[in-house]
């Protein structure tokens, strides 16, 4: 099976007739086929299939027992019409570049696995990379219970209906003790090798990143008839914190964004009483992004009490900065350079990853592949077929070197 036939099966699956963007929301119907799709490609290799405690799928070769296991992947959810690459290509690639071994006739010294993680982009239940985070232990059986989706769906009830056990997640330390090394490939997010004109280029480090959610309290009251100046109105906390957020994000040279906002009750005709809006900041380091979180928080807190609005900033999840392990990456460097004099480009990424959070427990590593334009979380997200078959050969390379030593 070519990558492109592969991609071909993953296009459809999920897809907005409206948007052309994609829905493949953790454990609903598009993400079952998505996971329908990875046991197949499991089975028609032979590789063992394996669902594990937590929902992550699972393709071995060898004996995972046997430890110092290769693994390679990436997730198949998508945030709401999201692209087509972002998490397919390192999982199509991973399957295209194991085919690209066994033609090669590489001997696998040690064991090798291909994984999809589970609800990586957060989009349902708020909280990113939640298939890693409860294998690594970030996120406990109890915190992830409490997550509810927009319906308020928990997150068990949502696992159960899919037909799993929601009370056998938790933390699963003896499978990452399993695990040597594990290199995702990412369609890039940012327009660096672009500019480079690489096709391919290695992660040095992830940005510190974080989403945070204000509640502004006001009054309801007639959009008619009350007078300006008798308003407890929270939309307007809410309108200056946003041009907060971007005013401080620009003197820190960081990132931060209100992408998604509830408001209650929601009548045209009524001020709300309720603005929930939804903040993710990423920043170079700690510091710049405590500022930049801090000094929005400040100005949201200044506003609101103006206006007699009540404010609770929650933060909900939280991601210290990553610096990819160092031998990993000059391992990576090493083999994707050999025979050439070219230097492979290293590349810095505001953008969160499963790899990111196993880095806390175990060397990870990744590639990027090159994306003309920089966009992703939007249905224009792209990566030109020649670099998608540029990137399946560097990361067979990377995996030969790593399968072989
Ligand atoms: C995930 O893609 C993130 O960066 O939020
Ligand atoms: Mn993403
Ligand atoms: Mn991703």
């Amino acid at each position: 099976m070519t990558f492109h036939s592969m991609w071909a099966q993953l296009l459809p699956i999920g897809r907005s007739r409206d948007s052309g963007g994609y829905r493949r929301f953790a454990w609903s119907g598009a993400d079952a086929d998505c996971r329908a799709w990875f046991e197949e490609q499991a089975e028609t290799r032979g590789l063992a299939y394996e669902v594990d405690r937590n929902g992550n799928q699972w393709a071995w070769l060898g004996d995972p027992a046997a430890g110092d296991a290769v693994v390679t992947g990436s997730h198949l959810d998508s945030v709401p019409d999201g692209g087509a690459f972002d998490g397919p290509l390192g999982v199509v690639s991973s399957f295209a570049a194991y085919d690209e071994l066994r033609a090669r006739g590489v001997e696998f010294a040690k064991p090798f696995a291909i994984v999809n993680f589970g609800d990586e982009e957060g989009a349902r239940f708020g909280l990113a990379c939640v298939g890693s985070r409860l294998t690594s232990g970030q996120l406990t059986r109890e915190q992830a219970h409490r997550l509810t989706d927009a319906d308020g769906v928990t997150l068990p009830r949502a696992m159960e209906a899919a037909g799993y056990d929601p009370d056998a997640i938790g933390a699963d330390p003896e499978r990452l003790g399993r695990i040597g090394a594990f290199v995702e490939l990412h369609v890039e997010q940012g327009r660096a090798l672009d500019l480079s004109g690489d096709p391919v280029g290695v992660a040095g480090a992830i940005w510190p990143h974080g989403r945070w959610r204000f509640d502004f309290r006001g009054e309801a009251n007639h959009a008619g008839t009350t007078r300006l100046g008798d308003r407890h109105d929270p939309m307007l906390s809410y309108a200056e914190t946003v041009l907060a957020a971007r005013r401080e994000a620009e003197r820190a040279g960081a990132v931060a964004t209100f992408g998604k906002i509830a408001v209650e009750p929601g009548g045209v005709n009524a001020i709300p009483s309720r603005v929930r809006g939804w903040l993710d900041s990423r920043a170079a380091d700690q510091e710049r992004l405590d500022t930049v979180v801090g000094g929005i928080e400040k100005a949201a807190r200044a506003h609101a009490d103006s206006q007699g609005v009540e404010l609770d900033v929650v933060r909900e999840s939280f991601t210290p900065v990553v610096e990819f392990d160092h031998a990993l990456r000059d391992e990576l460097a090493r083999i994707l350079g050999k025979d050439t004099d070219l230097t492979v480009p290293v590349l810095g990424t505001g953008a969160g990853h499963d790899a990111g959070i196993l880095a806390a427990s175990i060397p990870t590593a990744m590639l990027f592949v090159r994306n003309p334009t920089g966009v992703s979380h939007s249905p224009a997200e792209r990566a030109a077929e020649d670099d998608c078959l540029a990137g399946v050969s560097a990361l067979a390379d990377v995996l030969e070197g790593l399968v072989g030593r």
